[in-house]
Parts: structure tokens; C-alpha cells; sequence
């Protein structure tokens, strides 16, 4: 998929040149630039904006809250994510953390697959992971027992230590500031088992860094590389993930050669 890796979203002559390329997409963003600086005015806290994001864009339709707009597209992103983690050595015994889970489109494929109790998803949306539950009702999900938590930060602080094998956040780094990004890179590595691995996704830029609205956050590599490594851990692109078909990069993080990450 080829991406534009150098513009700059947020400024006025890439969002006039793309006004005037799609013309249909310009009520919409109108719309979404309206609801931004009403929600940013009553929800200065990102996760608070977050949140509200979710539950309006949550009640139109889940699919699309989460990025997909269209259940054939939905299924496909789940099934990307989840074939990725499987090529990578995932194991029915492994216990996993999904970090903005959504409505459990990589998921419920995760529950499916690993033994009872073995999934558990955080999201800060409660709308979104009420969503998630009717996913595991229609998948037929119930008895692999998964656990879905909504949390108000990223301290995963009632977690137990060294727990889990594979950590995942897809498509939410791309959605969060970088003092977000940091709080989970400081709280992480007390949760992963040894020998355990966190990719997370995150929209790359090798241009000026910026974001569009609060929804839509562009990094460097370096930036997140480095700020992983800031806390111990050990951070790498995942080169294999940019061969397939998402507009996102994905970054893994391991313990630190100290163990202690
Ligand atoms: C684009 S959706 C992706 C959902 C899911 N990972 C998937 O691939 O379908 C982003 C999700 O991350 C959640 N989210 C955003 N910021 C978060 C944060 N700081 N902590 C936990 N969840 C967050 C949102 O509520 C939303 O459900």
C-alpha cells in the first residue's frame, strides 16, 4: 500500500488540496472539526475526549467506531491482525492483553483461539466494549470466558505482574497523544511475562510530526523507539507488517537486556 509518509495532515494547504480531490468527504470533516472543539472545550483530558468520540461515533455504528466501514472489511482487519500474531508464534497457551480492544474485530478470532480465560481486553470506552459483548454473543464466545475491563488510564495497575505473553494495540497509538503512549510504555513492562512481546500500530510520519483534531496522532519511528527504550524496553519495526494491506506501521516491544523493562 503506498502512503504519504513527509505531508503534514493538520496543515491548511494539505487539507485545501485534499477538500478539493474529495469534495464528498468535506461535510464530514466539517462535522467531525464541529464535534472536536465542542468535546475538547467540555474534556480537556485526551482519554476524556476519547471516550466521548467513541460514544458518539459508537451509536452510529460499532464497525465504523472502530475504523471499519463495512463488516466485510471488519472481518478482514480482524483476521490480519490475528494471522499476523499467529505467523509471529502465538500459541493456544498464551495469555493475552488487548489494549483498545473496540468491539473485538481482531478479538474475538484471540478468544476463539486461545484456551478459556486466556483473553482479556482494556478499552476506555464503555460503549465500545459493551459492543464487544454482543460480539461474543454472536461468535458463540461464552464459554471461553474472556474478560473485558474498561479502564480510565493506562497504569494497568490491577494486573498482575508478569502475566501476560502477548500485549496488543492495534490502531490505538494512532489515536493518542504522546503522554499516553508513555504512561503504557512505563506500566507495560511490569505485566508482560519474561520472554513476552507488545505490538502496538501507530500512524508514521517521516515528516514533521503532528496531529489531526485529537482523533489522528502521526510519529516518527524514532520518537516511540526512543521513548520505549527511556523506560527499559526493547523497541523494533516490525519490517514483515509493511507488506500488508493497512495504512499503519507496527512497532514491537520486548523487555530490556536488563530483564527489568
Ligand atoms: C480504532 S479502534 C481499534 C479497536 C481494536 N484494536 C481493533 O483493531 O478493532 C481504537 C480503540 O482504542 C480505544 N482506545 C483509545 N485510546 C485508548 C487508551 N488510551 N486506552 C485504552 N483504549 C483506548 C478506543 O476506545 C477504541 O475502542
Amino acid at each position: 500500500m503506498s502512503r504519504n509518509l513527509t505531508s503534514n495532515r493538520a496543515s491548511l494547504g494539505h487539507r485545501l488540496s485534499y477538500a478539493v480531490r474529495n469534495p464528498g468527504r468535506v461535510p464530514r470533516h466539517l462535522r467531525r472539526t464541529a464535534r472536536d472543539a465542542w468535546l475538547r472545550y467540555r474534556s480537556p483530558d485526551h482519554v476524556a475526549y476519547y471516550r466521548s468520540v467513541m460514544r458518539s461515533d459508537t451509536r452510529r455504528d460499532a464497525d465504523a467506531a472502530v475504523g471499519s466501514h463495512s463488516r466485510e472489511r471488519w472481518l478482514a482487519l480482524g483476521r490480519m491482525q490475528f494471522d499476523y500474531l499467529l505467523g509471529h508464534g502465538l500459541l493456544p497457551g498464551h495469555r493475552m492483553l488487548e489494549i483498545g480492544c473496540g468491539n473485538l474485530r481482531a478479538g474475538w478470532r484471540f478468544i476463539d483461539y486461545l484456551e478459556p480465560g486466556h483473553y482479556h481486553g482494556v478499552d476506555i470506552s464503555p460503549d465500545i466494549l459493551f459492543a464487544a459483548q454482543e460480539t461474543v454473543r454472536t461468535q458463540g464466545l461464552q464459554d471461553r470466558l474472556p474478560t473485558l475491563t474498561p479502564v480510565r488510564d493506562l497504569t494497568l495497575a490491577f494486573l498482575p505482574e508478569g502475566r501476560f505473553d502477548v500485549v496488543h494495540a492495534h490502531s490505538v497509538f494512532s489515536h493518542s497523544p504522546l503522554s499516553v503512549i508513555e504512561e503504557c510504555f512505563a506500566h507495560v513492562g511490569r505485566v508482560l511475562a519474561p520472554g513476552g512481546w507488545f505490538d502496538f500500530t501507530f500512524d508514521r510520519t517521516e515528516g514533521e510530526e503532528h496531529h489531526v483534531l485529537r482523533e489522528d496522532f502521526y510519529y516518527r519511528t524514532e520518537t516511540l523507539t526512543d521513548l520505549a527504550a527511556a523506560h527499559g524496553l526493547a523497541a523494533r519495526f516490525m519490517d514483515d507488517w509493511e507488506a500488508l494491506p493497512h495504512g499503519q506501521s507496527k512497532i514491537r516491544v520486548t523487555h530490556g537486556a536488563d530483564g527489568e523493562g
